[in-house]
Parts: C-alpha cells; structure tokens; sequence
C-alpha cells in the first residue's frame, strides 16, 4: 500500500480502532472461548476489544491461520489484518541447536542458514514475527534463559544477532520465506541478580552502554523490525515503561525506527514493581516510554481511551504507535497479501524437509565442544567393544526448552542413529531416568515428568553395571532435563541431576575408560563429571538431527571444532565469571597461592573450568607467534597482525582462531582482554596457513572518561590464540 494510502486508512479510523492495534491477543482468546472470557473480563477485555486486536501471538500452522485472518478481517470495521507473531527461536519444525550452542559454532553464516531456515518454515506455517534474536549479554549460568542467549561475549554476541536478523527478514519482508526479527530483551535483562529470573539488574551505565547494549544495536543495524522490552529494572525503572532507556537510548540514539513491544505482561506488572499505582497509570507510563504494542497485559485496551479523555494522555503518542504498527503490516505486505506465506502445501513440503535436517545436522556438529580427550578416547576405535549409557541414549527430548513447535518425536535417537553405523561394537543400556522423580520441572505444554519405580531403577543401573564390566570402554550420555534451562528455570546448583551423578559413580567403579557426552542449556559445574570422565564432549540441547550428529562426531565422521561460548565455572561461588573482565589492582598471578592480599579466593581458583573460547579437537594446531606489520597505528590506517597456523595432527580439523585485543592505559580501566575478530580455519594433516586479522583505530574505541565514545593513544595488547587464555601476545602504539 503506498504511504498516502495508508495514511488515508488511518486517518478514517476512530481512536479505539487506533488503540485496537497496540493490544496484542493469545491465540486462544480468538476462538469463541467461554474458558477464556473469565480471565479476559479479569484483564479488562472485552469482546469488542478482541476484534479491534491488532496482533495475535501463539497461533501458528497455514490452515488456521488463514481461517483466522479471514473471519478476523470480515469483522474488522476497516478490514485490517492482524499480525501472527510467536517465538521461533532454534527452529519451527526442523529444530536446530540452541541459540548457546550456536555461540559455540563461532560461524554466523550457518547461524544466518538456520535463521533463514525457521523463517521458510514458519512463513509457510503462516506465521510474520518471530520473538529473536534475544542478544542479552549472559554472565550467570544460574540464570536459566543462557540457553536463549549466544554467550558471554559482546563481540560474538553482536555478529550473531546481525546473522539471525539476516536470515529471518532475507532481502524482502513481504517475501514468502521471510520472518520480522524482534530483538530482545531490551535492555539488560541477562544481568538478572543472583541469577534469579525477572529480578532487578543493577549495572553501571558505562557497563551497560559497553557491554550489554553494542549486541542490541547490531541487530537493529541489520535492520530488527521489531524490538521487545525486558522485565527488568534499570537505573531502579522497569525496562517497558523507562522512558530514558526507551525513547533517548533506543530511539534517539540507536535510532530504532521500528515496533517496540513489551515482553508478556510487563507493562501491567510495573505495578507489582511498585512504580505504577494501578493499571491504567502502568498502560500511560508504557504509551509514555513509546511501548507501541502491550503483549497480555490487557492494560491498553482497558485504559488507553479513558486516559485520553481524561485529559491524562496525549492522544498524539497513541497514535504514533498505532500508526508505527500498521506501517510494520505495511512492510509486511499483509494489505496486498493478508496470508504472506501461509501455504499448507509448502509447509508440508518444508518443514523437516531433507535440506533442513542436513543443515540442522551441520549446525549440531559445529556446536559440540570437546572439553576433555586423555589418552584420545575419543573418536571410538571399532575394534573395541563400548558400552552406551545413560538417560540420553534412547531420549528424544533434546530440543531445548523453548522448541515447543518441534515435535520431540522428529528427533532420532542415540540409538536409532547408531543404526547406520557399520563394524562398531555397542550395547545400549539406560542405567537411570534423566532426574529422580522429587526434582522440580516446570516448563511450557503438557510435558509429563517420568516417574521410574525404586526396583525398575536398580534393575536398569545393575544392567548397565554388568554392561560397562563387559565393555573395553564407556559413553556415559548424561545432562540436565531439557525443562531445566529456559525462561523461569533459575537454579541455585548447576550440576548434573544427582541421579545421574551416582551413575557415573557406580560405572567409574567398574570401568573407568569413561568418555561423557554432556546434555544441557547452560554451562555446568562439572568438578565431579571431570574427575571420574577421561574425554566430555560437550553437544547442548542438539535439536532434530542431534543424535546423528552426536553419532558422526563419537565416530570421527565429524570432528568437534566448536568453542566455548560462555565460561564454565569452576563452582558457583566464582559467578558471574567471564573473561573480559577488569584489572585489578592486585592481581592474582596463578602459582602464586600464598600470596596475600590479592584479588583471589583461598578455597577455589579464580579461573574457571573452561574459559571462553576454549575447545579442543581430535587434531592439535599449532599457532606461531603474532607478527605485526607495524609498531604505530593511525586514524584512518590500518595494522596487520597474523600468525601461522599448522595442524601437526595426523587428521583434518577445524580451529577457530580469535583476536584478543587489551587498551593498556587509558582513562577508564579497560577490560584484560576482548574479543574482536575470529576465523575458522580447516586444515588438513600437516597443512598450514596464515591467518591475518586487521586493526583499525575503531575497533579500540569505549565510553571515555568523559562520556563520549572514542580511542585514546597509548599501548595495546594483541593476543591471536585458540581461546581467551592465550598468552601469545604483541604490542603496538596507537599514535
Ligand atoms: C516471555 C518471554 O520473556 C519472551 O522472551 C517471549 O518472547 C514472550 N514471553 C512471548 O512468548
């Protein structure tokens, strides 16, 4: 629809039907639901509300959503369409790793694939919104939303939001395979305290311009249609009706232009929050922070109208955000095409189509991470005989816990992925439920936790007892609950289920060749898997196609590459941990234990288990050391640093290599290291390469000293190295 013409349709609309386009509805509230009429009436909806919706969240498949458009338009005074939005978040059909998992892969072009992907399949489900990219920058791995996040890294962090925004929205927002991003959460709501999900975020405003908000403004950069608020607190006001953070930082200075929607019921819950005295002074102070759609709260439609004719709210910001809504329709091309990609054929034809699983398969394959290999336990050798144990071998639920459109029982197994294996000797065995039954679930459909009785346990744990004493060697696949990590999963303790625990216990007793391959959304405490598993292959929630993928990299048809996306904490006692953090004035040199009265505990280490960007291989690369094609760099110019990397195994690998970079002195202390550049590099046996990185002044720029965003001369630290702890370092002046 051309603009005139859209402004036209809105100017022939009356300010309810204007309001009716910022309340977003539960798909389950459009059917003629007398379930739903209660809780709507408690909300202040009422039916007429309902028609004048302007989006519907929660409905998805072509037929249905055809069918609700239609009776939706025809009651419609102007026959708007609604907009369909729902979280696609690691795939609609053909689940892919999750978002963690891809962090760990380090390669945006597939995480843009899988992205374009989700779109084709759920456009074709008749679906234009997807919730994601959620981009917060995670440093709590009590904090159960990490699997939701691609990591510590503001870097890595900023290079994946770019990725997924391009591959769900493609060149054309009307096109049929394409999807509007909605980034989220804005802003900060991965710095939760304590890990605890919905709770306040206390962080400076210098930590917060630097480190939380560059990943938000990537994806807007690539051109994020939409953006959702957060629960969170900042500077002591929720996100959704923070009117600093909303209108100066996102739209002044990030310069969104998009829709901003609030996250489910957050515009009401500013009253819980203390800063709103009731509902309809939450839905003025959202209207006021330029909150444009309110997602299930039901406080625009109970109050906006009122407001105004109170005289409390200018019907000029109403109408702003209204109008940004039908211009998203616009974009969308729903006037033209009201059904954009809803195509019941094509989505039968898509979704899990054999394309997808092999691009879901690659992606899980790049996403494990080798933690451990002693003694190069793994791959598996045919010539011996291993036993498979643990919940994870026969477990199809392994989507992740926000994949509720994936079906579970689209995933292969373990154990039926080892089907296409030719010459190996296995056994498979169970040897334990994922969690005993007195462990807390919470989680989104209908899931049933498995109860197993006390006899069947021990019978299932002897057998795999006797199992492991026949084999030459173990796979213990083990982890947390697909339900444990995800939205409202906080967890005080971030260890394997404890039954699962005394599994690896009772076969470490019998046979300890142990290799562990490790299931979960976040990272774990893994102090006890470590000392009792000679190699842990780290694979996440694997998605669709994980077992086979699993399957390829046990038996070295693939061989694991991925890194580390977020440090895995010795304990919990060191969170948050993360590897660009600030100097201290005392710092801890490791080896020096006794020394006093620096930044140390006395009872743990400082460092974590594993670092981030830390992944082994079944391959050894060799780094040379950083050479620099200059000892000065100037504004406008350029230094090279490369090094040389060599694969002195005797088989192909994959090696990410990462450019650290260190601002020695400057007015405000700056991180010991950040990432700024990373390559991932093939090489075969004995080959090598050079791999070069460029530094330009603008990859040394912060918030100085006195608020303005720039670099200051001085000596900088280069580190080119295979994870954060690398020591291979070179230094040059910027002039
Ligand atoms: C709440 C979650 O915080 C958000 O990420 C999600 O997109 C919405 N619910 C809608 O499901």
């Amino acid at each position: 629809m051309k603009e005139q013409e859209l402004q036209q349709l809105f100017d022939s609309m009356s300010l309810k039907e204007k309001a009716g386009q910022l309340f977003q509805l539960a798909g389950g509230m459009l059917a003629d639901d007398t379930a739903m009429m209660g809780p709507m009436q408690d909300m202040g909806i009422e039916k007429e509300d309902i028609q004048l919706a302007g989006t519907v969240l929660g409905s998805m498949g072509a037929e249905k959503i055809r069918e609700i458009q239609d009776a939706y338009m025809e009651n419609h005074p102007h026959h708007i369409p609604l907009i369909f939005m729902l979280d696609i978040i690691n795939g609609y059909k053909t689940i892919y790793p999750i978002p963690l998992a891809q962090g760990a892969a380090f390669s945006p072009k597939l995480t843009e694939a899988c992205a374009a992907m989700a779109a084709r399949e759920g456009a074709a489900a008749g679906l234009h919104v997807t919730f994601s990219p959620m981009v917060d920058l995670v440093r709590d791995p009590r904090w159960g939303r990490v699997m939701e996040s691609t990591g510590e890294d503001v870097y890595l962090n900023g290079c994946m939001a770019e990725a997924m925004v391009k591959g769900y929205q493609g060149a054309d927002l009307k096109g049929a395979e394409t999807l509007a991003a909605c980034v989220k959460h804005f802003a900060g709501y991965g710095g939760a305290e304590a890990g605890r999900d919905y709770n306040t975020v206390e962080v400076s405003e210098r930590s917060f311009r630097d480190f939380y908000l560059p990943a938000y403004q990537k994806a807007i950069d690539a051109g994020s249609a939409l953006v959702m608020t957060s629960f969170n607190t900042i500077n002591g006001i929720p996100a959704t009706v923070n009117r600093w953070l909303m209108r100066s930082v996102l739209r002044e200075e990030m310069k969104f232009d998009g829709v901003l929607i609030s996250d489910f019921g957050a515009i009401g819950e500013t009253v819980c929050h203390g800063v709103a005295e009731n509902r309809s002074d939450a839905a003025r102070k959202g209207i006021e922070a330029g909150c444009d759609i309110d997602m299930m709260s039901g406080t625009y439609p109970e109050n906006l109208e009122q407001l105004i004719e109170d005289g409390r709210l200018d019907i000029k910001l109403v109408e702003e955000s209204a109008w940004r809504v039908l211009q998203l329709k616009n974009r969308l091309g729903l006037f033209e095409n009201p059904y954009k990609g809803a195509d019941q054929g094509k989505e039968r034809e898509v979704c899990l189509c054999r394309e997808h699983q092999e691009l879901a398969r690659k992606m899980a394959q790049e996403s494990f991470v080798l933690l451990k290999n002693e003694e190069e336990l793994l791959p598996l050798k045919k010539e011996r005989k291993t036993a498979f144990i643990g919940p994870y071998v026969e477990n199809k639920y392994m989507l992740g816990g926000w994949s509720f459109t994936g079906d579970p029982q689209d995933a292969r197994t373990i154990r039926e992925a080892c089907g296409e294996l030719k010459g190996y000797d296995i056994t498979f065995h169970k040897g334990c439920p994922v969690l005993s039954s007195d462990v807390k679930l919470e989680g989104f459909g209908n899931y049933t936790q498995e109860t197993v009785p006390a006899k069947q346990q021990e019978e299932m744990l002897s057998q795999a007892i006797e199992a492991a004493k026949a084999a030459d060697e173990v796979v213990l696949f083990l982890g947390e609950h697909f339900l444990q990590s995800g939205e409202a999963t906080s967890h005080g303790e971030i260890m394997i289920p404890r039954v699962q625990q005394e599994l690896l216990d009772r076969i470490y007793e019998v046979n300890p060749e142990i290799a562990v391959v490790l299931f979960n959304g976040r990272p774990l405490d893994l102090r006890l898997v470590q000392k009792k598993a000679k190699a842990i292959l780290e694979v996440w929630m694997p998605g669709t196609m994980g077992g086979a993928a699993i399957v390829d990299t046990l038996t070295g048809k693939a061989v694991p590459g991925g890194k580390v996306p977020m440090s895995f904490p010795y304990s919990v006692g060191q969170i948050p941990v993360h590897y660009d953090e600030l100097p201290t004035g005392r710092t801890h040199l490791p080896g020096k234990d006794k020394d006093r009265f620096v930044s140390k505990y006395l009872d743990i280490p400082n460092k974590p288990s594993y670092p981030f960007g830390y992944g082994l291989s079944y391959t050894r690369f060799e780094i040379s050391p950083v050479q620099l094609s200059g000892k000065t760099l100037h504004a406008g110019e350029h230094i090279e640093a490369e090094v040389v990397v060599k694969n002195i195994g005797d088989r192909a690998g994959t090696e990410t290599v990462q450019l650290y970079l260190h601002d020695v002195s400057a007015s405000v202390s700056r991180p010991v290291k950040q990432l700024k550049g990373f390559q991932k590099i093939v090489l075969e046996p004995q080959q090598e390469t050079v791999v070069r990185f460029s530094i330009t002044e603008s990859m040394l720029t912060f918030l100085r000293e006195d608020d303005t965003v720039g670099s200051e001369p001085g000596s900088f630290e280069v580190y080119i190295g295979s994870d954060s702890e690398t020591k291979n370092k070179a230094v040059f002046e910027l002039i």
